[in-house]
């Protein structure tokens, strides 16, 4: 599916975007010189399961990202990988594994798809356009067709899943079953597009790399992400809404006035319904995460 954006993807990020020549460059520079040699030495474009041997060499890959920008882009503040990114890319790697692991999915799948899934950020911030950044330079590296999926599927709480494209998020709150979508969603989108979202979640505030809030379900964390920026009115109306209770007034009312959120909340909540259904437990995850990057258990 060919992504078509009509804002202006400064207007998202909030300052200077590089250029389409300067983006050009990095992703020579990465194929050439970073990724090539890790990708042919590894078992990552067929469908047998990836090796630990895998695992360390993509997170390898992921961390010559930044290498790569900062060769081209001299002002920090101008590079869409910035410092948190890697990092990101881990828990989220981390959380993935273990999700998929209670859905007896191959761990070590998962934990690669979770490392890879911002890598379009060499290009951008803006939501869908890394997502689509992402999905073909995997294409073009050779990687399966399910970690360029992850690439594309995960951005905007898996939105694009639903159906959702830049051009019609409102059409997706008015027209669309959302929960007859959330069932033809694949398991494994569902897993990836959660455990960003949890990860996001943790990160107070998101995108800051600053780990301050913790929650037993995750979900709450998603929940209490969006909440940040409701007025205190809103907050007391969505306050004891059932997750998974999409047509709830509260909910509504969410959407309302804050319809970005309202939506992200509630895709967040069908694909969190879809896994629970499956027998994933949420508690516990992000602390079980958190330990396994302590001890670097990966
Ligand atoms: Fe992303
Ligand atoms: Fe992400």
């Amino acid at each position: 599916m060919l992504l078509r954006w009509t804002e202006d993807p400064s207007k998202f990020e909030g300052k200077k975007t590089i250029t389409p020549p300067e983006i050009k460059f990095i992703q020579d520079e990465l194929m050439d010189d970073f990724f090539i040699p890790v990708v042919e030495s590894s078992g990552l474009s067929g469908e047998d399961g990836p090796t630990d041997e895998d695992m360390c060499l993509v997170e390898e890959m992921i961390g010559k990202i930044g290498d790569a920008e900062n060769l081209i882009i001299t002002d920090p503040a101008r590079r869409p990988w910035n410092a948190s990114c890697k990092d990101h890319a881990k828990r989220v790697a981390i959380v993935a594994r273990e999700i998929a692991d209670q859905l007896n999915f191959n761990p070590r799948e998962f934990f690669i798809r979770g490392l890879v899934h911002d890598i379009g950020r060499y290009a951008s911030h803006h939501p869908w356009i890394h997502a689509a950044a992402g999905k073909d330079i995997l294409n073009q590296l050779g990687f399966s067709s399910k970690y360029c999926q992850t690439a594309l599927n995960h951005a905007e709480a898996g939105a694009l899943l639903f159906g959702a494209t830049p051009g019609n998020w409102d059409k997706l709150s008015q027209d669309f079953n959302l929960l007859a979508e959330a069932n033809k969603v694949s398991l494994a989108d569902a897993v990836l597009a959660i455990a960003d979202m949890c990860q996001k979640a943790v990160e107070d505030p998101p995108g800051s790399n600053n780990f301050k809030s913790r929650f037993a379900d995750p979900m709450e964390g998603v929940f209490t992400s969006g909440l940040r920026r409701l007025t205190q009115k809103q907050k007391e109306l969505v306050k004891n809404i059932d997750p998974l209770c999409i047509d709830h007034w509260g909910l509504r009312e969410v959407y309302r006035t804050e319809p970005r959120i309202g939506m992200s909340l509630g895709l967040c909540w069908l694909l969190k319904a879809k896994l629970a259904k499956q027998g994933v437990v949420f508690e516990g995850v992000i602390e079980r995460a958190e330990e396994a990057l302590r001890g670097e258990k990966v």
